[in-house]
């Protein structure tokens, strides 16, 4: 039971799968946790708030401006209160609400100021699950963070079938409680456990151009890059982001260089590692680029064409062997022979961990919201490791930073 003790704050937006929330409180309350509900004004007309006050035993909150709340300041105390807060059922129209930032009622406010990790259980009909604006909303906020739970294929209340049904009340229990039981892994003091550290960290693949319409890049998203820069800030690091070209927004309070090829990103990390105790290379860079970069199009002609490459400098490699070099963490994206490459790479790049993944399969790795990593650190002469199973890119980053806290030289 490991919502035990922890403070839920429950949203209910306008849906008929609003009923099966009452179940929800009620699995959620049986485990021990402790439940605050937030309707908005069309889940008023699904079911009646009384229903939630019984099952959790708090007055349920329907208002943004509630004059009888402290100061008026009610959505930042409830907020600060969740341990989690989930959007059950959540519409089509409330998570455009979230993924574009509005703020025009209690709950889409609570959002905003929630910094508590978030569970969305979409509710919808199957056409409007589907739709691309709805879709677009639902990537953007997979990409912000949100963890998405459902929606289930079957018969919906609407008389079609399809994807959109809410996931079962059971189910959404299981999430947090998973949530739950691996932020229990997570020391408590990680919001402190880089205070003060510079941290460099370069994401995203690279383009190497091959005239002025074409270039070379890989299928680097650069969500783990990205997800790494949050979590140590999160853990109070300062962060300097170097990246390729990615569409994800880079969090206000990291320092940011775009660069584009990989001479421009080899520069920069050099000139910036110096003055960072930790350099993490998240980023994919290009092995190779082309000799010449024509000034023209190149035209096509014969049947087949050779392009001539060269390779590329080794930012991981080149990094640790500075003289004043920062504790440097490399990535290896393998396909197969995944543990053999990553400790070979860790030994002749003379890396202080590597954190290995496998790319090109189903799940996870490029692209994906999610991850897995087999981490290798030197140890006493030999190799230590640690798994960190397949999660969301945000919650692995969070324990690959603790992880690089742990080994990180203690200095007074
Ligand atoms: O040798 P390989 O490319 O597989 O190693 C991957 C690691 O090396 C990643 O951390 C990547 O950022 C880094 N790398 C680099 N410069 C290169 C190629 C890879 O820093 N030119």
């Amino acid at each position: 039971m490991t919502s035990t003790n922890k403070h839920i704050l429950l949203g209910v937006a306008g849906g008929i799968a609003a009923y099966k929330s009452a179940v929800l409180v009620r699995l959620l309350r049986k485990r021990g946790a402790e439940v605050k509900v937030v309707m908005t004004s069309s889940a008023l007309q699904f079911i009646c708030p009384l229903t939630f006050q019984a099952l959790s035993g708090h007055a349920v909150h329907t208002e943004l401006l509630d004059a009888e709340t402290e100061n008026a300041m009610g959505h930042i105390s409830l907020a600060r209160w969740a341990d989690v807060l989930l959007i059950a059922p959540a519409t089509a129209n409330f998570i455009a609400k979230c993924s574009h930032g509005l703020a025009d009622d209690l709950l889409s406010t609570l959002y905003l100021a929630a910094s508590c990790p978030v569970y969305i259980a979409p509710a919808m009909n199957q056409a409007m699950w589907g739709k691309p604006a709805t879709q677009e909303n639902i990537t953007k906020l997979k990409a912000h963070g949100v963890y998405m739970i459902g929606p289930e294929a079957g018969d919906q209340a609407c008389g079609e079938t399809g994807l959109g049904r809410m996931a079962e009340p059971e189910a959404i229990c299981g999430h947090l409680d998973s949530y739950f039981y691996d932020a229990g892994e997570l020391v408590a003091t990680f919001g402190q456990c880089l205070q003060g550290r510079k941290v460099l960290i370069s994401a995203g693949p690279t383009r190497e151009p091959l005239d002025p319409v074409r270039y070379l890049t890989n299928r680097s998203s650069g969500k783990m890059g990205y997800a790494l820069v949050r979590a140590a800030l999160d853990a109070g690091a300062e962060v300097t982001l170097i990246s390729g070209p990615v569409s994800l927004t880079a969090p206000d309070q990291a320092e940011v260089v775009h660069v584009e090829t990989a001479a421009q990103m080899y520069a920069a990390v050099m000139s910036m590692a110096p003055r960072h105790d930790i350099y993490i290379g998240a980023a994919a860079v290009a092995d190779y680029s082309p000799v010449v970069a024509e000034t023209r199009k190149i035209k096509k002609h014969d049947a087949q064409t050779t392009l001539i490459l060269q390779k590329t400098q080794d930012i991981l490699a080149d990094v640790a062997a500075l003289a004043a070099r920062p504790f440097t963490v490399g990535f290896a994206a393998e396909t197969h022979d995944l543990d053999a490459y990553a400790q070979t790479k860790l030994k002749q790049k003379n890396l202080d961990m590597i954190a290995a993944n496998w790319v090109g399969g189903e799940q996870g790795g490029f692209d994906s919201g999610q991850n897995a990593l087999q981490v290798f650190w030197c140890s006493d002469g030999g190799v230590g490791q640690k798994t960190l199973p397949m999660t969301d890119k945000s919650y692995l980053a969070k324990q690959l930073i603790q992880l690089i806290s742990e080994r990180y030289p203690k200095q007074s």
